[in-house]
């Protein structure tokens, strides 16, 4: 079949087969199919959405387009972590440290920004000399030393989604549950882990917009879990204000930091223990109260701490030399009263425009741009008060008058 009989046949809702997925995703892959039509493809597949039967038959095209991991050279038991997408989401730099602090081994393929969500590889490259693409062999030796390493989509695992991912980045085809769960599921199946854990995020600032897509999601990802043997558990979670109190690449991390020094003590705070219990829970047979006590333990004794920096040390970054913006804007509030809202999606957006994400896929991320929250929910503000500070690329004006608009008052 051509490839537009293809798109016209999931334009009109029709099922594709197995061979069609391929003949499309494949030729794609190799170059014989142009962006142009893939991205109608895709945009159909969101309009039209997919069967169980397409969307494992997807994955596991993705899958294969690559090779998996063979993690059995990694002495103790592997969970790895996902997270759907957020907003000033950084749960997986301090949840890897605090799981792999207590013996739990962390293989962690993470990914880029993506639409106005922002992604773990583009923080931790805010990180002079860190690598994001470590050999296998290295890969698994860090496993073995460290107890966790983050790397980037590696061109071997998963390659087709690597290059499907950036398409539906900038083409309005990233709001899809089986274009999120097949991207999702192939690259943890791929990366090897024996159990996975995935927080799906729901709300405004959130890939998912509702509970029920949460709640279809999480089953459909459990689904391809038990397709290839593997255990997956979901956790849902809230993405209706930006996670902790800053967005943008090098401020997250400064963020990771203080979290694992614990001097933050905040709704993020509670989601980064909250997972690494249930990791505990997985990986070593623990009941909750332990996984909890262990989890805390790791935090106030500031192995979690040590273990970061091991990380980050192994993989060549160092953290010294980490800059942000010196081009700061505080942004002032026009109106006075009690903040009940956050509009997430904006705050996402306004970080992408300072040029922190990409718009096109040849962008260049600036990781020295982004927004720390002063006001957050539940505080009052007065008219004058600083609601942010925007860090803005060195020598440019600024892009914004005035954020109050992004916040709701009561
Ligand atoms: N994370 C992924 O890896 N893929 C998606 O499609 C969305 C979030």
């Amino acid at each position: 079949m051509s490839m537009v009989d293809i798109i016209n046949k999931k334009k009109l809702g029709y099922v594709l087969t197995k061979q069609e997925l391929s003949e499309a995703f494949l030729g794609y892959y190799h170059g014989e199919i142009p962006d142009y039509q893939m991205s109608s493809l895709l945009m159909a597949i969101c309009m039209k959405g997919m069967t169980d039967e397409e969307i494992l038959n997807l994955t596991d095209i993705f899958i294969h387009s690559g090779e998996i991991l063979d993690l059995s050279q990694v002495n103790g038991i592997t969970v790895d972590k996902h997270s759907t997408g957020g907003v000033g989401d950084k749960t997986t730099l301090v949840v890897a440290s605090i799981v792999a602090s207590l013996g739990v081994k962390v293989p962690k393929m993470s990914g880029r920004g993506l639409g106005h969500t922002g992604g773990t590889i583009d923080k931790l490259e805010s990180i002079p000399g860190f690598r994001v693409n470590l050999t296998e062999e290295e890969f698994i030796n860090q496993l073995n030393t460290v107890g966790a390493a983050i790397i980037s989509q590696t061109k071997n695992l998963a390659p087709l989604d690597k290059k499907v991912y950036a398409l539906r980045d900038v083409t309005g085809t990233v709001e899809s549950i089986p274009l999120i769960a097949t991207s999702i599921m192939s690259k943890k199946i791929a990366s090897g882990a024996e159990k996975i854990i995935i927080d799906v995020k729901v709300g405004n600032g959130a890939l998912l917009k509702t509970q029920e897509d949460a709640i279809e999601i999480s089953r459909i990802m459990k689904m391809i879990g038990s397709r290839y043997g593997r255990e997956v558990e979901t956790m849902i979670t809230y993405m209706d204000i930006p996670l902790g109190t800053s967005i943008g690449n090098a401020l997250e991390i400064l963020e990771v930091v203080q979290i694992l020094c614990n001097q933050e003590n905040n709704y993020l705070v509670s989601l980064c223990k909250a997972l690494s219990s249930k990791m505990i829970q997985m990986a070593l047979g623990k009941n909750i109260n332990q996984a909890n006590a262990m989890v805390e333990d790791s935090l106030k004794s500031g192995k979690a701490y040590q273990k970061f920096l091991e990380i980050i040390q192994a993989q060549g970054g160092d953290l010294s030399l980490l800059r942000v913006s010196s081009n700061k804007q505080d942004m002032i509030s026009t109106k006075s009263g009690h903040i009940i809202g956050m509009d997430a999606y904006r705050f996402g957006k306004l970080s992408l425009d300072l040029g922190g994400g990409r718009k096109t896929k040849e962008d260049k991320v600036d990781s020295s741009v982004g927004i720390v929250l002063k006001k957050k929910i539940g505080d009052d503000v007065k008219i004058g008060d600083i609601l942010c500070t925007l860090y803005l690329k060195e020598g440019t004006d600024p892009i914004l008058d005035d954020i109050t608009s992004y916040y709701t008052f009561d």
